[in-house]
């Protein structure tokens, strides 16, 4: 109550007076409505502050159900509602319907939330309130006003609640269309009060027409917010689809490698997870954000894209010679085989004409058979060179001695057994790749590098392209294709080593090599891991936390 004291002089007329008192009724009106505009003022700066605070809020967010769960709760609270959902419309067989996004209720313990959907129509109060784009506020949800529809029965019937007072607004996106609701249900007294029905008279009070404004902004902010939220989300699994694709692109060069991206992923990331909850040791301070999982993530699905860029025949090289090679050999062979058989007949003829028989012609057969089974031996010894083993020394010194033996053609002209380039392949100690064609198999891990630096990551995931750069290195420096060593080499591209190392030896049996069992893959790393190069302690994780089994088997 605003008052103001007046001093009358002793001498002052009637009418002066009449015209003091009337003056300081003025001041009195003016004092108080002073007052109001001030407090309006407090209350529109607080009410600013906090929707731009909400504003921030829900712009930050990323996670879907807590952004309409933050919405709802920021709703609540300022409102004092005990209740409230959120309601986004969706086209269903081209039929507009609004489904139950999310929902809260502060005085039923059991959760209110169901996947439900409402017509867009003017048979409920959030389809009404979408139909006209108007806000609706019921101070009694079973009265409403005239010719428009009743609120809450169903909800009340299956919860056991009343609903009274009730606030509807239309959620509407930056072109201004209708693209949800929310509904605010019972405005009490105090926020913090348990409605039941016997309370809800005594505690529910109306919405105001100011939250209208207010929950009206929110509203569209959530609108905008949510919008934005579902494109980043589309934009995420359109990514992610096309990291999908890109693996299967790979892997389908190399039937024998599918799944390999996928579960390099699997054990790189449990890896991860491991050192990130580690609180002790070499690994107390490691820890990486949602962020630098998600970064490691696609390191590992694409790390080895770059495979694209390597010609298949040397991507799926199953024998160190190129394929028909081995048969051009063995037909060759076969020729000689004739040309020896040819020979003899003609010495043994020879021998006849001359009248030398018996003895003669069995040392004649003996000789032949003699270099017939040399022939074969020598064609048997070829194939298995073939073979991507890694090659005693008695057989590579029996390649170069077929490499430096001859024979004669139709036209008589010499020929080497074993062709300079047939020598080269079959001479490969390990693997079946040629140095060449290795460095070629290895500039996969570059390309990989170039082709993941054109993509433009967000800053949080700017390491991807370095991590994937880096799998095939070794502490050492023995690695490729840098030769990179120690701290050189990310932590992350040397979980990954490890989890690669793994699964290529694990994985299913390849062309060019059999698959061994995880004892035999984990004794290969431990070994590796003596020779300083793959990171021990990150080893040792792997094997004592058992990464590499299946999660049932852990
Ligand atoms: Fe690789
Ligand atoms: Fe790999």
């Amino acid at each position: 109550m605003a008052s103001i004291a007046i001093e009358v002089p002793v001498d002052a007329s009637v009418g002066a007076v009449r015209e003091l008192v009337r003056i300081a009724m003025e001041n009195v009106a003016l004092k108080r409505q002073m007052t109001q505009l001030e407090a309006e003022a407090h209350r529109r700066h607080r009410q600013f502050r906090e929707l731009n605070r909400i504003g921030i809020a829900l712009s930050a967010e990323k996670d879907i159900d807590r952004l309409q769960s933050f919405i709802l709760t920021t709703m609540r609270q300022l409102t004092h509602a005990d209740g409230a959902s959120l309601w986004l419309k969706m086209e269903v067989d081209g039929i507009p319907k609004l489904f139950l996004a999310s929902s809260q209720n502060h005085s039923l313990d059991k959760n209110t939330y169901q996947a439900f959907t409402v017509p867009v129509d003017e048979k409920s109060v959030v389809g009404y309130t979408v139909s006209v784009g108007k806000s609706q506020i019921y101070d009694d949800a079973y009265n409403p006003p005239p010719g428009k529809p009743v609120g809450g029965k169903s909800f009340d019937a299956q919860f056991g609640y009343r609903t009274k007072s009730m606030l509807t607004v239309p959620m509407r996106d930056y072109h201004n269309d209708v693209v949800g609701a929310v509904q605010l249900i019972n405005a009490k007294r105090r926020f913090e009060t348990r409605l039941a029905i016997d309370n809800v008279e005594t505690e529910v009070v109306s919405f105001q027409p100011d939250d209208v404004e207010m929950i009206e902004s929110i509203a569209s902010q959530a609108a905008v917010a949510l919008d934005n939220k579902s494109l980043l989300d589309s934009i995420q699994a359109l990514f992610d689809g096309f990291v999908q694709a890109s693996v299967t692109a790979i892997e389908q060069r190399d039937p024998s490698t599918a799944g390999h991206s996928g579960r390099v992923e699997g054990l790189t990331t449990r890896l991860a997870r491991e050192i990130t909850e580690i609180a002790t040791g070499k690994f107390a301070n490691v820890t990486l954000t949602e962020d630098q999982f998600k970064e490691l993530r696609y390191a590992c699905l694409l790390h080895d894209f770059g495979k694209v860029g390597v010609r298949e025949h040397i991507l799926i090289k199953a024998k160190k010679l190129v394929p028909g090679r081995l048969e051009v050999i063995q037909a060759r062979f076969e020729f000689i085989e004739r040309s020896v058989q040819v020979k003899y007949a003609t010495e043994k003829l020879e021998a006849m004409k001359s009248g030398r028989n018996g003895s003669t012609i069995e040392e004649i057969d003996r000789r032949l058979e003699a270099e017939l089974e040399q022939l074969n031996e020598w064609v048997k010894s070829i194939a298995a060179a073939n073979e991507p083993t890694v090659m005693p020394e008695d057989k590579a010194s029996m390649l170069e001695f077929l490499s430096r033996q001859t024979y004669f053609d139709i036209g008589g002209n010499a020929h080497p057994m074993l062709e300079p380039q047939e020598f080269r392949f079959l001479s490969i100690r390990k693997g079946t790749l040629d140095p060449q064609e290795r460095l070629e198999m290895e500039s996969h891990v570059t390309h990989s590098f170039h082709f993941l630096t054109k993509i433009p990551w967000t800053p949080v995931m700017k390491s991807i392209p370095e991590i994937a750069y880096g799998h095939h290195e070794k502490l050492d420096g023995s690695g490729y294709p840098r030769g990179l060593t120690g701290d050189q080499i990310p932590l992350q591209a040397r979980m990954m080593t490890i989890s690669d190392i793994y699964d290529a030896l694990t994985a299913q049996d390849r062309p060019y090599k059999r698959a061994v069992p995880p004892s035999t893959a984990l004794d290969i790393l431990h070994e590796e891991a003596a020779q300083g190069k793959l990171d021990r302690d990150l080893l040792d994780i792997f094997v004592a936390k058992k990464i590499y089994l299946p999660a049932a088997a852990r």
